[in-house]
């Protein structure tokens, strides 16, 4: 088992990794308090007997899966099951699923009583690598993505691997979508992912992917927890993957890899990112995208996801819209354009073709 430390301002948390990590944690952590358990219908599905051995007698409360779940709605219904629960300043959350339960719960444990001790035991790759670490939770809302949330650490992340075993190849290729981000700010993930992006059935090779992403991230929150300058970089591809995502209906993963895909072509004609370089990490987008069969995203209607990405919560007062982009290996920088520049510069993105 693997231990990251990940001590901010705010919160000291600790980050396990490895498939004796749930085993070697779950029992002290539940033990001595009332708790609660949150999880999405498709996990409680195959992870019952999981549930039954470790969370016996625990309050669980199971969302329907899916995205368009993330919200207020469901956010007061898991408050008020907490409260109903009678869970005490001393009681734990534990959010047992992918991004969205991650985030809707990471909320509710920030919520409750002002904030309770939560425990991420993410399910999906997203989440292992990317979602569970470093405190964002959130419920998206008015068609905004992540608009209502707080910055609240979970004291513990308990991350095993063999959760990945029942996961969709769909789903896969969505956690490659966070993972190709962490390549393009960190040369030796980029040189892992490039070696062996078709191989990703390798739970040996998954595991490590997991541990130098969590460890990327783990050092970037420490240094900007709240995302006032480095843990900006961590929303490569994310303005117009947020607005793809509300738009076209796919997922946050594959929403992200259009996302890096379209940012790099426009900054690489802008001149921030190296030509070289934007377009090695452009191949691996690619291949990323070519790992699952895929209907082409209807894109014929640009004005529609450039008029999203001006909602996004990372633009300022001045009306341009903000982006992170790779710029050469190891260094990234924001990149903004008034809204016209960003929508012709976006539509020339598209047209080069996926
Ligand atoms: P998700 O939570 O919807 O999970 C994807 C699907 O996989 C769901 O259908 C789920 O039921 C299923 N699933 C989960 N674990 C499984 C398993 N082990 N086996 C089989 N199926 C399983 O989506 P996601 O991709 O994990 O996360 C996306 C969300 O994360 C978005 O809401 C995004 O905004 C958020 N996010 C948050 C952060 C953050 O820093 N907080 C970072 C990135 C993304
Ligand atoms: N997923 C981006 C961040 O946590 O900052």
């Amino acid at each position: 088992m693997r231990k990251i430390t990940l001590q901010t301002p705010s919160m000291a948390g600790t980050i396990y990794i490895g498939n004796d990590a749930i085993a070697a944690r779950l029992p002290s952590l539940t033990a001595g308090q009332k708790n609660f358990v949150l999880t999405d219908s498709n996990v409680y599905a195959l992870y019952a007997d999981w549930f039954k051995t470790y969370f016996p007698n625990t309050e669980l409360f199971v969302l329907p899966a899916g995205e368009t779940h993330k919200n207020f709605h469901s956010l007061y219904e898991i408050l008020e099951k907490m409260t109903q629960a009678g869970l005490r300043r001393t009681s734990r959350l534990f959010a047992v699923g992918g991004g969205v339960v991650g985030d809707i719960g990471g909320l509710a444990a920030a919520l409750y009583m002002r904030g309770i001790s939560c425990v991420q035991i993410p399910t999906t790759l997203l989440a292992q690598v990317d979602s569970s670490v470093g405190g964002k939770t959130a419920v998206d809302l008015g068609g905004v993505k992540n608009v209502v949330g707080a910055f609240y650490q979970p004291c513990e992340v308990l991350i095993d691997p063999t959760f990945l075993a029942t996961l969709p190849k769909r789903e896969i290729k969505c956690g490659v979508g966070e993972i190709v981000k962490y390549a393009a700010l960190n040369a030796e993930i980029l040189r892992l992912l490039e070696e062996r992006v078709d191989a990703l059935s390798d739970l040996e090779f998954l595991t490590t992917l997991v541990e130098a992403c969590v460890r990327h991230k783990a050092r970037v929150v420490e240094a900007d927890e709240r995302e006032s300058g480095e843990r900006k970089s961590l929303n490569v591809g994310h303005t117009t993957g947020h607005a793809i995502e509300l738009t076209s209906g796919l997922s946050h993963g594959e929403s992200v890899l259009y996302g890096m895909l379209f940012e790099t072509r426009m900054a690489i004609a802008a001149g921030v990112c190296e030509c070289a370089y934007g377009e090695r990490l452009i191949r691996l987008v690619q291949r990323a995208l070519a790992l699952t069969p895929q209907t082409e995203p209807d894109f014929s209607e640009i004005g529609k996801h450039a008029k999203k990405a001006r909602s996004d919560k990372k633009n300022a007062e001045d009306g341009k819209i903000r982006m992170a982009v790779a710029k050469t290996e190891g260094e990234w920088a924001q990149f903004a354009l008034p809204f016209d520049e960003y929508k012709t510069a976006l539509l020339k993105a598209v047209k080069d073709g996926k």
